[in-house]
């Protein structure tokens, strides 16, 4: 099949890479000159695990282009998937949704031929029926373009896993019609004839699940953070209290890792928005519950401050911390909302000399976060820290044992955020060992 994706982010390139996997030719359409240059010529403008191979093969055989026209997008195919962004609007807890409303208004006017156009990108609950009547509105073709709402579930680095092999495909129709179905059903045949189930719902519930989703992982890690803080106060061990609870099959242990909590594009802004459009729709009370995890989420990154500040005796005010990791976690290069940065300027605002390390997101954090220092090698950036603060769990971090780090710092204290370093192998060469979560 031939078809374009509108929006090439995170996820909007990597969809449009596995597409063409699949054997579809694809266009990918993107209003920054710049990433498309870049797409062209067959990178990633971030980091996915195995896009770059992907992005490389498909553009060198032509079967994967990409383009900043829509002109270009709409004579290209009939079936266009949307995954523009659609962040928190600042200073509220709403979405924005100018990005998918743009590009709502800019394709209509082109679609001249019956069309279907498929919707990824996250909103709250209502929002098809105004892509519907936009398109409807403004196409040539009027009522012969369809919409269907794709929610999508993928995990940034394993993006391409999650779009490939997912644990479910929602299409989301409007009773009204029946050929987008079709035409997505034919779209999506190579993943589905490998056993994954499709569920075909009314918009609102495709809207709804994606939403209800993040809101049940969200609850999930704020849970075992609760219990974090409980454990702290009792004196036990939350990491181990984990393992245990999640061998029940019915709690299970993923997203049951106690530590700094959640961050990224996805998580704080969708349990945000769902609970703003629940408050619209006069639910609200029912999902106050989502306000907790929200607040439950936010005191990690306090005390993970507070934690440092006393284990410098009190006073931040010119000591030197190094953090280890800026990405909001591991295998990738994103840091929007990430913990690890979120306290590294919080430190530095309370005066420390802060020096952040990470693997992937040091060019990123340092747009962001000029105030900080960067150190890429994690052993250098240890040198003559008063404390070190481990905080996304890269793989990396782990791996360095840390005997080689004591060499040159005089009182070694380090905070395991994450609960990854080994307690036993830290103390053992002499450092002063604290993890969120354990007495
Ligand atoms: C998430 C959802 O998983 C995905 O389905 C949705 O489409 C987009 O949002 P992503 O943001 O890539 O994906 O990250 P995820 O792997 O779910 O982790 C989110 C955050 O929670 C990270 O900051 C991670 O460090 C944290 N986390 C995750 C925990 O603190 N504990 C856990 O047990 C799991």
């Amino acid at each position: 099949m031939k078809l374009t994706v509108i929006g090439c982010g995170h996820l909007g390139a990597t969809h449009a890479a596995c597409m063409a996997e699949l054997g579809h030719e694809v266009l990918g359409m993107d209003s920054d000159m710049d990433k498309v240059a870049i797409l062209n010529s067959g990178k990633a403008p971030f980091h996915e695990r195995g896009l770059d191979d992907m992005l490389a093969k498909y553009t060198a055989t032509g079967q994967l282009a990409f383009t900043a026209s829509y002109a270009e997008a709409a004579a290209f195919a009939d079936l266009h998937f949307i995954g523009v962004g659609t962040p928190q609007q600042p200073g509220t807890s709403d979405y924005d949704l100018s990005q998918l409303f743009g590009a709502v208004r800019r394709l209509a006017p082109r679609l001249t031929n019956p069309a279907v156009v498929a919707v990824k990108s996250t909103v709250p609950v209502g929002t098809a029926p105004r892509v519907r009547d936009m398109l409807h509105e403004y196409a040539p073709a009027g009522d012969a373009v369809e919409v269907v709402w794709n929610p999508e579930f993928l995990r940034e680095s394993h993006a391409i896993e999650d779009t490939l092999r997912p644990d479910r495909l929602v299409l989301g129709v409007d009773a009204h019609h029946s050929r987008a179905e079709a035409v997505l059903r034919q779209c999506f045949g190579r993943i589905t004839a490998s056993g994954t189930p499709m569920f075909v719902t009314d918009w609102a519930t495709a809207e709804l699940v994606k939403a209800s989703a993040n809101a049940f992982l969200a609850t999930k890690i704020s849970f075992i953070n609760a219990i974090a803080e409980f454990c702290e106060a009792a004196g036990a061990d939350v990491g181990r209290l984990a393992d245990i609870l999640g061998q029940d099959a019915r709690i299970g242990r993923h997203g049951l890792r106690p530590g700094l909590g959640f961050g990224g594009g996805c998580l704080p802004k969708d349990l945000r928005g769902f609970v703003a459009r629940a408050e619209e729709l006069g639910v609200g009370r029912s999902l106050a519950i989502l306000r907790e995890v929200d607040a439950i989420n936010d005191r990690r990154r306090e005390r993970t401050v507070e934690l440092a500040r006393r284990q410098l005796d009190g006073d931040l005010g010119g000591k030197r911390i190094t953090v280890w990791g800026a990405a909001f976690k591991p295998g990738t290069d994103d840091i929007r909302d990430s913990p690890a940065l979120a306290v590294a300027q919080k430190l530095h605002e309370l005066g420390a000399e802060v020096t952040v390390s990470d693997p992937k997101a040091l060019d990123n954090a340092r747009k962001t976060c000029p105030e900080l220092d960067f150190v890429a090698d994690p052993v250098i950036a240890v040198q003559d820290a008063d404390l070190l603060l481990h905080l996304t769990e890269w793989p990396q971090f782990s791996l360095v044992h840390p005997r080689r780090l004591a060499v040159g710092v005089s009182a070694p204290k380090v905070i395991d955020g994450r609960g990854t370093l080994d307690p036993v192998a830290w103390r053992e060469a002499g450092w002063n060992f604290r993890a969120l979560g354990c007495p």
